[in-house]
């Protein structure tokens, strides 16, 4: 081996890499976030090896207590990290033995870095999908707060972003408390599943040692080991679930911002969003903008992106690893990072934001919201058959439209020359709190159903 080969694997090389070639190959700009699955799950490996009498207790004391110096050099910055090393496996390795010299070489008894970093990758999006999961309940009491809050506020319900029916904003947020509930199923459901170990499938085949897998797989806090040491080294559907997941939230969140901007905008005024998460222009005075939501919305581009690079990275290789596999963890992390954030920032913005009471009522109150209402009157009070009942309700919106007003200001007559059985009681189903408290049906609108849904959730989220 020549000085400029690999420490870790020059025994057969005369020369060191091009520059060109560590730089395409290097990930430790990035993978040194593993740092701390890497170093658990070698000191589990070290202790695995010296009970099943594959190395001696003496070493493996020796190795896991490196280990721990290894860390907090990492964790304090003092860590000399090289990209002529490669990866955070080699960097920890390479350290140890500067450290405590000859038993290091031992670690790698029994291992490749191909079970190596499929475990440290598995433990690393675990540790996130508990990450995500808080974040994703603090985000649902900030949401329940302004359910709380607004249980039996009167609003605009659209579809096709026009004024549908009334409905009440404590409904509107419980609509997301809810998303965001099968979301954080999302996430469980993906981390019960990746929750086995591939710690001891080596290379791809397996190792001839005596080695003990569910001994790494608890000390790891897995279920227990992978069947398959081929499948084990070789597939990242973990990280995919993960990702996948991510996207939906991230759709989730985006929809979510996107109301925001559109109700803090001048036009609709339902809601002002504190200082704390709002900028000005440096033009226009009069300006609040609301970026954090725009961010929020546009963070599902990378988030999307990441699953969709993995996917294609993944697609078509061969088994067992392909170093195609170590473009893995870049958008992982990247897209964990941005979920986080954007949960984080969607949990302060929702908080802190005030809903406008009175223009979220008058806005319910335009655009003939309970035109619904009445055509349900002309069928129960009439008799009318619903299609016949649409057809009235059409033509007294139309009559209204020309007189510039609404349904509840056209008059008995204006109405009886419509339809002449039309009676005055016509107008109790006109007003919106009236139309929001009728919707009693299991899950609708009416405050009384949305207290019920909050009573349910507060439970639930504690
Ligand atoms: N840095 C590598 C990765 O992230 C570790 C595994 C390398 N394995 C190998 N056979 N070269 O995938």
């Amino acid at each position: 081996m020549t000085d400029n080969a690999n420490s870790m694997w020059g025994g057969r090389f005369a020369a060191g890499p091009d520059a060109i070639m560590e730089a395409i190959n290097a990930s430790i700009g990035y993978d040194r976030r593993l740092a701390p699955q890497d170093i658990a799950g070698s000191r589990a490996h070290a202790a695995m090896l010296a009970a099943c009498g594959i190395i001696s207790d003496t070493d493996a004391a020796a190795i896991r207590e490196g280990l721990l110096t290894v860390l907090s050099e990492i964790e304090t910055g003092d860590f000399p990290f090289s990209t002529a090393l490669e990866d955070i496996h080699m960097n920890v390795e390479s350290r140890l033995r500067a450290l405590i010299g000859e038993p290091a070489g031992r670690l790698h008894t029994a291992r490749s870095r191909n079970d190596q970093v499929a475990v440290d990758f598995r433990l690393w999006v675990r540790d996130q999908c508990d990450q995500v999961d808080a974040a994703l309940a603090a985000l649902q009491q900030s949401l329940l707060g302004q359910a709380e809050a607004g249980a039996d506020w009167v609003m605009p319900g659209f579809t096709h972003l026009q004024t549908a029916q009334p409905v009440t904003w404590g409904h509107h947020m419980l609509a997301y408390v809810e998303m965001l509930a099968r979301d954080r199923s999302r996430f469980a459901d993906a981390r019960k599943r990746m929750n086995q170990s591939p710690l001891g499938a080596a290379a791809l085949a397996g190792t001839s040692f005596p080695i003990d897998r569910d001994m790494t797989a608890r000390a790891l806090g897995f279920d227990g080991p992978m069947g398959n040491s081929l499948d084990a080294v070789s597939d990242r559907d973990f990280a995919l679930e993960f990702l996948a997941a991510s996207s939906i939230c991230a759709m989730h969140l985006s929809r979510l911002a996107e109301e925001l901007v559109i109700w803090s905008s001048a036009q609709f005024r339902f809601v002002k969003m504190s200082d704390k998460w709002s900028t000005g222009s440096s033009i226009m005075p009069q300006k609040r903008n609301p970026d954090a939501a725009e961010l929020i919305r546009a963070k599902i581009g990378r988030i999307f992106g990441a699953n969709v690079a993995l996917m294609t990275v993944m697609k078509g290789l061969p088994l067992a690893y392909s170093k195609d596999m170590q473009e893995d963890k870049e958008q992982t992390f990247d897209a964990a990072d941005s979920l986080m954030l954007a949960l984080a920032a969607m949990s302060g913005m929702v908080a802190d934001m005030t809903a406008n009471r009175d223009n979220l009522k008058a806005a319910a109150s335009s655009g003939f919201s309970t035109a619904t209402d009445l055509a349900d009157w002309l069928v129960r009070e009439l008799g009318l058959p619903f299609r016949e009942a649409h057809h009235v309700t059409g033509s007294l919106v139309a009559l209204a439209e020309n007189k510039g007003c609404d349904l509840p200001d056209l008059t008995l007559a204006d109405m009886q020359g419509v339809h002449e059985g039309i009676r005055a009681d016509v107008f109790d189903v006109l007003g919106v709190e009236n139309s929001v408290a009728s919707r009693m049906s299991y899950g609708g609108t009416a405050p009384a159903q949305v207290r019920a849904q909050i009573t349910r959730w507060k439970e639930v989220l504690t």
